[in-house]
């Protein structure tokens, strides 16, 4: 099939190649002449693993393209993927400016049938806006269709999450979109939900904040353990057996990040009060997530005493392991919070340190996590990239000021932590 992509970031890019190497041919938009210009030379502008070796595999095959050009992928095309970025207001909802212009776009240059497709996260009735907007500047008043088709990959797998879904979500409202997208589909062999606009948009919205609902459920209980004395690695694992519950997304920490969780609540919280109704639920888990960032700089506090002119070391910048993004990293928080206190920050992350040096003023970045250790008073781990699980932590104690570590992800086991001679503090442990 013919298909384009506007918007070529983690999703456009990663999902454009993925169905580029099932043999559709893609073309892939940006108005970023930078993020083109890179992929047209062969770099890839994000870190995803397996993607730089898939992009390259299908380029070679003459099956994946890149332009700036709306046009080129529009005339190139049938199906026309949106999948620009959607970032939050001030006011919390989503900004759709990005969605509309693309949509005017697609409409004055489109001259055949187009099934024109929303992939970035939309709040509910984006869809009717999209077919009214494509609707006043169908310039060439050809016949279209507007369909919803929610994306659900997570950074750092988002080729093995595209390539094997738990599920599709389609929602349509004519039989000939609908036949187009299932025939796409076909070979993910995956459940297809078939339904309504709406309810595709709505489905998005709702698993995000389920998802970080549960995240902030289980730093709430991370907090009680804290404070009794229990184990929350062991109260997830007790709880996670129970297949209604799953141990997914219970892992308690420093809290949730991304340039989707935050954005996605604060759009769901605002589109329901839109229709009349207090979210108070989502309001909860935005406040508990809040206050897992300022429990970690309570910790190193409580362990250092006076913040001001003590040195210390983070390990992990991105809001993740496996990615470079550092979009509402929890770490960015932590730092912010640290530095307003007086204290000297040292840090290191495997891929976002580029990303970082853009964000951080005053920082030092290191070249690995032994760097970082060299004097400092505190090592706070905000991240859990596998290498810091790997380090040799008597080299790490040597290299201390003093053996303090805050734990912002539980990777470390505390016995061990504290056989090795260090003050170790985790969360919910
Ligand atoms: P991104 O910022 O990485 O990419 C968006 C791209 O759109 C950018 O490269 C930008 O230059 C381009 N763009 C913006 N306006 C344009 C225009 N007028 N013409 C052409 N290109 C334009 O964003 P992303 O992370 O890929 O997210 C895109 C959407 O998908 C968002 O709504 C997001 O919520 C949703 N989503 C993201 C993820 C994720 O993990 N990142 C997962 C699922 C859904
Ligand atoms: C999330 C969803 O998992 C995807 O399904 C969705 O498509 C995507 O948002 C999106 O809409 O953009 P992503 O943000 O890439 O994916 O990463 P997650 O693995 O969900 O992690 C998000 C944040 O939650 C991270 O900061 C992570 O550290 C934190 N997290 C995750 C926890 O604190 N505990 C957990 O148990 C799981």
């Amino acid at each position: 099939m013919r298909i384009c992509f506007v918007g070529a970031g983690y999703v456009g890019l990663v999902t454009g190649t993925c169905f580029a190497d099932l043999g559709n041919d893609v073309i892939c938009v940006d108005n970023n002449e930078e993020k083109i210009n890179l992929l047209k030379n062969g770099g890839v502008p994000i870190y995803e693993p397996g993607l730089n070796e898939m992009i390259a595999r299908n380029v070679g095959k003459n099956r994946l393209s890149f332009t700036t050009s709306i046009t080129e992928g529009v005339e190139a095309s049938d199906i026309i993927f949106i999948a620009v970025n959607t970032p939050p207001l001030p006011n919390g909802d989503a900004d759709l400016s990005f969605v509309e212009t693309v949509s005017k776009e697609i409409a004055q240059t489109m001259k055949t049938y187009k099934l024109i497709v929303e992939k970035s996260t939309v709040p509910v009735e984006t869809g009717e806006w999209i077919k009214h907007t494509v609707q006043i500047n169908n310039k060439h008043q050809v016949e279209f269709d507007v369909a919803s088709n929610p994306e659900f990959l997570r950074e750092g797998t988002a080729v093995h999450d595209i390539m094997n879904p738990d599920r599709i979500v389609i929602g349509v409202e004519s039989a000939r979109a609908e036949k187009i997208l299932r025939e796409l589909y076909t070979p993910f062999n995956a459940p297809i939900v078939m339904t309504d606009i709406k309810s595709a948009e709505l489905i998005k919205h709702a698993s995000n904040s389920f998802l970080a609902t549960k995240i902030s459920f289980i730093n709430a209980v991370a907090n009680i353990c804290e404070r009794t004395g229990a184990d929350i690695i062991k109260v997830a694992e007790g709880m996670g057996y129970d297949t209604r519950i799953s141990k997914s997304f219970l892992n308690a920490g420093a809290g949730f990040g991304g340039s989707c969780f935050p954005k996605d609540l604060a759009a769901f919280i605002h589109i329901a009060q839109k229709y009349g109704y207090d979210f108070k639920l989502l309001k909860e888990v935005e406040n508990i997530n809040n206050e897992q960032k300022k429990l970690v700089v309570t910790k190193v506090k409580k362990a250092v005493w006076i913040l001001k002119d003590k040195k210390i070391g983070i390990l992990g910048l991105a809001f993740k392991p496996n990615t470079d993004d550092m979009r509402r990293a929890p770490a960015i928080d932590v730092i912010e919070m640290l530095q307003s206190e007086g204290s000297v920050i040292k840090a290191f992350d495997p891929v976002a340190m580029d990303r970082a040096k853009q964000i951080f003023k005053n920082i030092t970045f290191c070249k690995d996590p032994y760097e970082v250790a060299e004097g400092v008073d505190c090592l706070v781990i905000m991240t859990e990239w596998n290498e810091f699980k790997e380090i040799d932590l008597s080299l790490v104690k040597d290299k201390m000021a003093n053996p303090i570590i805050i734990d912002g992800r539980n990777i470390y086991d505390p016995a061990k932590m504290k056989e090795l001679g260090f003050v170790y503090h985790g969360i919910g442990r």
